[in-house]
């Protein structure tokens, strides 16, 4: 039972369109908005510029919570991580998933569609979405990692 109905931003690339449209038609059964960011084909195209999309539009505030999928979900992770405010993980099982929103409160999922087969995948989608954060002593674990700020921000210890 997915109960938070946040609006979603996904994106993926060309390697993900199949798995993005799975996830979409599941969304819109729990009634959740979603906003696609493209890709929109199966053309070949470069994920830092979806991850890009996606990761700005999280960390701006505009949506909570975004997915992004490329084949392996390695690149995606990658780009989304490098935005203040966003804490992307790449989940390929559900254990992981439960715990990226327990003790990560991960506002990204990533998925690599060439790893995780599409049952799988949506069953990690459900317990993400379900999976609340449980704060406290996390919190401060993500405060200090929150600190080091941007690249041009930051101070080696
Ligand atoms: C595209 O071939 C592939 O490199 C991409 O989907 C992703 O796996 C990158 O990390």
């Amino acid at each position: 039972m997915v109960e938070n109905k946040s609006p979603i931003v996904m994106g993926c690339d060309h390697a993900a369109l199949g798995l993005k449209e799975e996830i979409k038609a599941l969304l819109k059964e729990k009634a959740i908005p979603v906003q696609d960011a493209g890709t929109h084909s199966l053309d070949s195209v470069d994920y830092p510029d979806y991850g890009i999309k996606v990761a700005a539009m999280v960390a701006s505030g505009e949506f909570e919570r975004g997915i992004l999928i490329c084949g392996t979900g390695l690149g995606m992770s990658m780009t989304a991580n490098r935005f203040a405010g966003v804490r992307a993980a790449l989940c390929t099982d559900l254990f992981s998933a439960a715990m990226s929103r327990k003790h990560n409160d991960a506002n990204i999922l990533v998925l690599g569609a060439r790893v995780t087969g599409v049952g799988l995948a949506l069953e990690i989608v459900k317990t993400w979405l379900d999976t609340p954060f449980e704060g406290g002593r996390h919190q401060l674990r993500i405060d200090k990692f929150n600190r080091l700020g941007t690249p041009a921000e930051r101070k080696t210890p």
